[in-house]
């Protein structure tokens, strides 16, 4: 099974949504294996934002990721990456689709809610980065048998 990364972003705390958001995850059949709060700061936002850090909205990022603590998380199931950003919807939460997490909460690029790794490799990179090896649990997921089929539990 796959491990995603996400940030339930100051947006999503200021507003009172980290439960909403957290059920429409598990409910869809997702595993928590990791969750803390945590304060972020420049240097663990220039490392995680490093691709953005030359664009105009940087400054602004940065103060708003550094808001209030965010709540990271890491999230387990088939496809996990592909599947978390199907749910978490377009960057700009005007555009994003109804249904969505960001579509349904949102009305901001910056302030949208979510960060969801976008590929397997980088959901690595960020789970590193954010978490120390003993804070992510592997313990059994009886509820798979319901939510799977038997080859689709590897
Ligand atoms: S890009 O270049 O816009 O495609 O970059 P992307 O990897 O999608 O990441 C954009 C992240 O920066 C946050 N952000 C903004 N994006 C676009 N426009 C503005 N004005 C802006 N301000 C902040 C945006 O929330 C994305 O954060 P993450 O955490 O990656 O979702």
């Amino acid at each position: 099974m796959e491990q995603t990364f996400i940030i339930l972003k100051p947006s999503a705390i200021r507003r009172s949504l980290v439960g909403d958001v957290l059920t429409r995850l598990q409910r869809k059949g997702l595993f928590i294996t990791g969750i803390k709060m945590m304060q972020l700061d420049d240097t663990i936002l220039r490392e995680h934002y490093a691709h953005l850090v030359d664009r105009p909205f940087f400054p602004s990022l940065l103060r708003s990721m550094e808001a209030t603590p965010v709540i990271v998380a890491v999230l387990k199931g088939k496809d996990a990456v592909a599947v978390v950003r199907t749910l978490v919807g377009a960057t700009n939460s005007r555009l994003a689709a109804p249904g969505t997490i960001r579509g349904d909460f949102g009305m901001s690029g910056q302030e949208n809610i979510i960060h969801a790794s976008d590929s397997p490799e980088n959901a690595l990179v960020e789970i590193n980065r954010f978490f120390r090896p003993e804070e992510i649990f592997d313990y059994p997921m009886i509820t798979a048998e319901a939510i799977y089929c038997p080859d689709e539990m590897n």
